[in-house]
């Protein structure tokens, strides 16, 4: 049922606040300023290295993660799509924890994956939203995100939650490791749990979205720049922007654009800047002023400090809550979510069935 909503898409963005508030709600007790997990005596203390495999909005939501793990429990992360892991020899010592992350818990590649590094002796995190799935229950810690039912083709609710559950899950590590004080536990604790209000600020920018999609609905092209955890952030932009509205779209890390792509900017590519005010922000703008110097139209995603600072000039700028940079990530899916929506909206595209793709993905 989709409610008052016209797409399942549609209905489950607007669910964010609710079902990364009940996702946290298993992970994280407030009023003790602590991050447990589903299994509170599984040891995570004798994990020297973190393998993620996944694919697709799932694999992205472990590429942000990764950084996370390194930052807070300075634990070596390898990161690979599943199609890819087995076939490269991967390197699985003892101690490895392989974190397989999925919607579906299904999809053939990451399954198969999974299996692999079973045998291979890893100990296997699954972190995936059908609890009844084969990947649930094959794994040995079983992490699950209570996004409830996606429906909608392209991944939104999902991926939200993964990141909530693989926040929760880089703290935990990171406190197993003894890397983490309690003071600064407490503090995390107190960022996850601002997330879903923060989404609910950023689907408050909804309509004005929706009114600049025209701008980018007649594009051939779309390039998404970003810096950091906003990196994965930029794929998952184009992802989503090629599933529903089949325009061509490419994320970049945002330093890296001028080693290629810049050449494909004029002013009938527009650019999606992601760039919360931060440590990296004027990184970021320089290379976004790169673009500007070229004609490149600039859609700028960032804070009413980052506007400010860098938002003339731009062709249209969205403007996210302030928000601590570990929930950015979950905050800022939002309004790429919103932004491909209401582009395939405005291109009459089929947006919860998109052509040629299928929600579950069990062949290899
Ligand atoms: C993107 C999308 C796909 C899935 C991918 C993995 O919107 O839906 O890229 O993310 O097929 O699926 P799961 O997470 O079920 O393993």
């Amino acid at each position: 049922d989709k409610g008052n909503h016209r797409h399942f898409m549609q209905k489950e963005i607007f669910e964010q606040p609710i079902v990364v508030a009940q996702t946290l709600r298993s992970y994280l007790q407030r009023l003790e300023g602590q991050i447990v997990l589903p299994i509170p005596e599984f040891d995570l203390s004798g994990i020297r290295r973190v393998t993620i495999v996944a694919c697709g909005t799932s694999y992205y939501a472990g590429m942000v993660a990764k950084y996370w793990f390194e930052q807070f429990a300075r634990v070596p992360v390898d990161i690979d799509v599943a199609s890819e892991f087995r076939y490269r020899a991967p390197v699985m010592e003892p101690g490895g924890l392989m974190i397989v992350i999925s919607q579906s818990g299904e999809t053939a590649d990451t399954l198969a994956a999974l299996r692999h590094a079973k045998a291979e002796g890893q100990t296997i995190a699954a972190v995936v939203n059908v609890p009844t799935s084969t990947m649930a229950r094959e794994a040995d810690l079983l992490l699950p995100t209570h996004a409830g039912p996606e429906i909608g083709v392209a991944s939104t609710k999902a991926f939200t939650c993964q990141l909530s559950v693989l926040a929760a899950l880089a703290a935990n590590l990171a406190k197993a490791k003894g890397r983490l004080s309690a003071e600064e536990e407490r503090a995390l604790v107190r960022h996850l749990a601002e997330a879903p209000a923060a989404i609910n600020g950023a689907l408050a920018y909804d309509e004005a979205i929706e009114a600049m999609a025209p701008l980018i609905a007649g594009a051939r092209d779309v390039l998404y720049l970003g810096r950091g955890t906003d990196y994965p952030l930029a794929l998952e932009g184009a992802l989503k922007l090629k599933e529903i509205s089949y325009i061509h779209a490419e994320g970049y890390a945002a330093g890296e654009m001028k080693h290629g792509p810049i050449a494909l900017i004029d002013d009938a590519v527009p650019v999606i800047v992601i760039a919360p005010s931060g440590p990296l922000f004027e990184k970021t703008v320089s290379n976004m002023q790169e673009v500007q110097a070229r004609g490149g139209k600039v859609v700028l995603i960032s804070d009413y400090d980052g506007i400010e600072a860098a938002g003339e000039g731009c062709l249209a700028t969205i403007t996210m809550p302030k928000v601590h940079p570990l929930i950015a990530p979950i905050v800022y899916a939002v309004p790429v979510q919103l932004l491909a929506y209401h582009v395939a909206v405005a291109k009459g595209t089929d947006v919860d069935q998109p052509r040629n793709l299928a929600k579950s993905v069990t062949v290899e």
